[in-house]
């Protein structure tokens, strides 16, 4: 599993305010839609793509779009649907499926309860987003789920991470294969990854909860 921090300015004054326990949930909103789509931008890096003859006012050229099938784009209910509109201004014509996944606070163990994916997912290229990459219980399962029904590659999109849910996906994730028996192409995109997990599960210096938070349910 490969691990890509974002380093851009714009992306650390966007991550700075939504850090602020002062910002008000229709500005976290706002401002997450727009670190999604500047992560968006690294993440899609190797997005397939086929070349194709165009037409300009002044020649015929070559270009290029996106290869068939589209990519998928999978948030992670509740707080991933938040990232969703800024993943999708970049790639519209992605298609998007929903995973229902959710933390018990105690045993801070991830379950499914929702599965809406489509039928087949042999070799399609998914995005998978969730804002916070906490103990990656959530994470590892959704990209288990996914390379189980043969998708891949896979990349994760999160705000923040923690260095033990890292950890944690890396050691889930080892020696996980594709379809083809070759093993997975998984990375992590991430604005910043913080110092810690504390002993509630919340990533230290942290934004609190995402979902509260994107949803005013502070
Ligand atoms: N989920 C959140 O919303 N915040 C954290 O810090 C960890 C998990």
């Amino acid at each position: 599993m490969r691990t890509h921090v974002v380093d851009h300015p714009l992306v650390a004054h966007k991550l700075t305010v939504l850090r602020d326990e002062g910002t008000d949930s229709p500005t976290f909103r706002r401002l997450a839609d727009e670190l999604v789509t500047l992560l968006a931008y690294e993440a899609t890096r190797d997005v397939r793509v086929e070349p194709m003859d165009i037409r300009t006012p002044v020649t015929t050229t070559t270009g290029v779009r996106l290869s068939s099938p589209k990519p998928l784009v999978v948030p992670i209910l509740r707080a991933g649907l938040g990232m969703l509109d800024g993943m999708t201004r970049l790639l519209p014509t992605a298609e998007v499926g929903f995973l229902g996944m959710v933390r018990d606070e105690g045993t801070l163990l991830a379950s499914t309860y929702a599965t809406r994916l489509p039928d087949d997912l042999a070799g399609r290229q998914c995005y998978v987003l969730d804002p916070m990459l906490a103990t990656g219980g959530t994470l590892a399962a959704a990209v288990r789920l996914l390379a189980d029904r043969g998708a891949g590659p896979v990349t994760c999109i999160a705000l923040l991470a923690a260095p033990e849910g890292i950890t944690r996906m890396q050691h889930e994730l080892d020696g996980i294969t594709g379809r083809d028996g070759s093993p997975l192409d998984v990375r992590v995109v991430v604005a910043a990854l913080d110092e810690r997990l504390n002993e509630q599960g919340y990533i230290v210096p942290g934004l609190g909860d995402a979902g509260d938070r994107l949803y005013g349910t502070v």
